[in-house]
């Protein structure tokens, strides 16, 4: 039986802070259920059975975890919302910094890191011109290393960051309410008023290898933080440096 079925009006569907939003017990992937709703709507599972990360690989959306996907308009033209997956990343942060979460930091484009560990993960798809699918998946109770043994050391969850008085409601509210803030950042003063912070906060330069989407190979370099549409600027050589678009890259490996 197919398990992207549409969330109808149901006992799981109900209305918070101005969203639509719909809950189930397992879906393939949020955002696959997500991209047929209309804006200021958002899906939640408690598992996700075919969860998608970014550049094609696979997710894991075992019980425990947030697996939250929300649609945002986007109005205008396409190129405007280009930045929205490392706005999405940024407000995330602030938002579990709010509740008392340290050490976090963002590994560009959009992944929540604590040391090298991952908290979470951002996945936007376009599937239309006026809105976006902001698919956010946020390890919180849940335990990745056991369906994904190669996960073992790789990840972190919010329980273990703070102490977790907070169900996972609260935190959909929350970070409900980060998406809905951001979305109004970059709608009335641009990506800019987003850059500049998130250009504060890296630790740069620090080295860094790209593995290049569609059989480029591999680039390293000292990354030097984003320009102001978002791109990783490069640095390769003393006089030489390259701008990469989030879709150029597969794979960024820190190299202590
Ligand atoms: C990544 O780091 O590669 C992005 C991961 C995004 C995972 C979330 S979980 C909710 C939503 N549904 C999906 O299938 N993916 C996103």
């Amino acid at each position: 039986m197919s398990t992207t079925a549409v969330p109808t009006a149901s006992p799981a569907s109900h209305e918070v802070d101005g969203w639509a939003i719909h809950h189930s017990a397992a879906l393939e992937s949020t955002n696959s259920t997500a991209s047929h709703l209309p804006a200021w709507s958002a899906v939640r599972a408690k598992t996700q059975t075919a969860g998608r990360g970014r550049t094609g690989r696979a997710w894991v959306g075992d019980e425990g975890g947030l697996w939250l996907s929300a649609v945002l308009p986007c109005p205008g033209e396409r190129s405007r919302w280009a930045t929205l997956p490392l706005a999405v990343g940024w407000a995330l942060m602030a938002a579990l910094k709010d509740l008392g979460a340290q050490g976090l930091r963002l590994r560009w484009p959009n992944d929540l890191m604590v040391g090298h560990c991952k908290l979470a993960g951002v996945l936007v798809e376009r599937y239309r011109d006026d809105t976006a699918v902001v698919g956010i998946g946020l390890n919180v109770h849940n335990h990745p290393e056991a369906c994904e043994p190669l996960l073992q050391g790789q990840t972190i969850r919010l329980s273990d960051l703070i102490a977790m008085p907070y169900d996972l409601d609260f935190l959909e509210r929350v970070v409900l309410r980060s998406l809905r803030r951001v979305h109004r950042t970059l709608s009335n003063e641009g990506f800019d008023a987003i850059a500049v912070p998130m250009n504060l906060a890296w630790n740069v330069p620090s080295r860094v290898e790209l593995t290049l989407n569609g059989n480029q190979g591999t680039v390293d370099g000292w990354f030097q933080g984003i320009d102001s549409h978002g791109r990783l600027r490069l640095i390769t050589a003393p006089d030489s440096q390259r701008f990469l678009e989030p879709g150029d890259v597969a794979l960024l490996r820190e190299i202590d």
